[in-house]
């Protein structure tokens, strides 16, 4: 009997225990006096390729025989959707639609341009229309930065030459006549240029060795060709933790002739059955999660090995396509690389942009792969009628740290979601000394109380917004298009400089703290 009262009473100290130890706070340091980088807004970029629905229908319905409201055939619901989110800059014509792609081909009288066949998405015939002035003048309306991403697998250096003169000079030259007659006067200055995309695959299944030659005889002849503009020239990079490719590069290309260096890497956790989009099981979902934390180790090796051969930083890392990629549910239509995104991609997009964040000295530029229709949207459209994604609300509810000073955190006592660490985070401060603090709990069931102190911030007044819904699958739909969206976050409560934050499961929350 005796015996039986002191093992209970045991198990119940132990109880005790392991329920203080569950009970313990995760705590966030934020060490502002470490504060150096500037996260640059090109962090929060897109891009926009000729795939399935998402130029032509998406972005794109030309300026006849449609009832959709548009300025010069683009889609007015998508500009002003796209303004509100500031986005810094917009990639196009692809991925790898862009190794097909001639230039030449999308300029001048529509009806005199020949057709293409997307022969790497669907298959299907374009007829040309939407080309280069169309995608420059839409970034102008934008105020956002085109990114030229250039055919080098099937094209010419001089193909690319003539594109750069063409966008670009603004005295008297061949192309610069040429993009005259066809109407446009000014030069847009195209800054951002893409030497290839993915060589080591769709680009033309180089090796690296052979691309980084290749690389070194473009990137010779792509001068400025207006004043002192000069072009910044990005080399495609590896895929996921290709370090090989990243090497050979830094060390095979003089780095007076490559301003980047690119990295692309979806989550997905099994190429030959991506799984669906919406109907996922916490399987899934955990499996994809761990993909996408992933980015934070090839951030860091592929800057390492930077590191090693640009100690000075002049070379920058762009992550020019990331994001959730899934299969297409089946009853979907001509539904190339369609797919909904869900809480699930919240947690993704917002751990994401905190490792781009965090890294900010070397990743100068990422690009969420695909702005509308395609892989992880921001924006879908059936016919007249568009929708915002979770995700639109998380670059929304993140343009925040756009051109913010990177405030460095460590997290200690991180809480676990299975071996996953389970909060996410990254902070900065504004041109206006207003300080943010993005979070993410990945956790699908526990709740997590965090401590951060922000004492040295000079914090007194907290507001958040927070972004989950009931279900880790919700997500918007045409009938219910607000389901998922911000709303504001009061879990938290600051006291003498420390604040104590309870952040749900599966959700996203950024505080601002003046
Ligand atoms: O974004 C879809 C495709 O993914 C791009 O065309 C290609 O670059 C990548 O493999």
């Amino acid at each position: 009997m005796k015996f039986k009262t002191i093992t209970s009473a045991l198990m119940l100290l132990l109880a005790f225990h392991i329920g203080q130890a569950q009970q313990t706070n995760v705590v966030i340091s934020i060490n502002a006096e470490q504060a150096k980088d500037t996260i640059s807004k090109h962090i929060y970029g897109h891009f926009a390729e000729h795939l399935g629905r998402c130029i032509y229908e998406g972005i794109y319905v030309g300026e006849e025989n449609t009832t959709i409201p548009n300025t010069e055939g683009v889609r007015n619901d998508i500009i002003e959707a796209l303004k509100e989110l500031n986005i810094p800059n917009l990639r196009w014509p692809g991925g790898c639609f862009a190794d097909t792609y001639h230039w030449k081909d999308g300029v001048g009288p529509k009806e005199d341009r020949p057709t293409i066949v997307n022969r790497w998405w669907g298959g299907v015939t374009e007829d040309n229309s939407f080309g280069t002035h169309n995608f420059l003048n839409l970034c102008e309306t934008l105020e956002t930065e085109p990114y030229l991403s250039a055919n080098v697998g099937s094209g010419t250096v001089q193909e690319l030459i003539d594109w750069v003169q063409y966008t670009n000079h603004d005295k008297v030259s061949p192309m610069a006549d040429w993009r005259r007659e066809n109407g446009r006067e000014e030069p847009w200055n195209v800054k951002y240029w893409g030497v290839g995309n993915e060589a080591w695959g769709c680009g033309g299944n180089m090796t690296a060795e052979y691309y980084a030659d290749l690389y070194r005889k473009y990137a010779t002849f792509m001068a400025g060709w207006s004043g002192d503009n000069k072009v910044f020239r990005i080399a495609s990079g590896a895929s996921g933790g290709d370090y090989h490719w990243t090497e050979t590069l830094m060390k095979n290309v003089p780095h007076k002739l490559m301003e980047a260096v690119a990295l692309h890497h979806y989550s997905v956790f099994d190429w030959s059955d991506k799984g669906p989009s919406a109907t996922f099981d916490e399987e899934i979902y955990y499996k994809t999660i761990k993909e996408a934390l992933k980015m934070e180790e090839f951030v860091t090796k592929h800057s390492e090995i930077m590191d090693k051969y640009d100690p000075d930083n002049k070379v920058a890392l762009f992550v020019d396509e990331w994001g959730g990629w899934y299969d297409t549910e089946p009853e979907i239509a001509n539904g190339v690389l369609y797919q909904q995104s869900t809480i699930r991609d919240v947690v993704l997009a917002g751990l994401t942009l905190n490792t781009f964040n965090n890294h900010a000295r070397r990743v100068k530029m990422a690009n969420l792969a695909q702005v509308v229709n395609v892989l992880q949207a921001v924006i879908l459209t059936d016919k007249e009628k568009m929708i915002l994604t979770p995700t639109y609300h998380v670059m929304n509810m993140y343009k925040v740290h756009q051109d913010a000073l990177l405030l460095p955190t460590e997290i200690t006592n991180n809480s676990l979601y299975n071996e996953l660490p389970a909060i996410s985070v990254s902070a900065s401060k504004d041109a206006n000394g207003v300080n943010h603090i993005s979070l993410v709990n990945i956790d699908p069931k526990k709740e997590i109380s965090i401590e951060i102190s922000v004492a040295d911030l000079g914090i007194k007044n907290v507001s958040g917004a927070v972004l989950t819904s009931n279900k880790l699958q919700d997500h918007n739909t045409f009938e219910n298009p607000d389901k998922v969206k911000p709303a504001d976050f009061k879990g938290f409560k600051l006291k003498k400089g420390m604040l104590t934050v309870k952040l749900p499961p599966y959700s996203l929350v950024v505080l601002e703290g003046k």
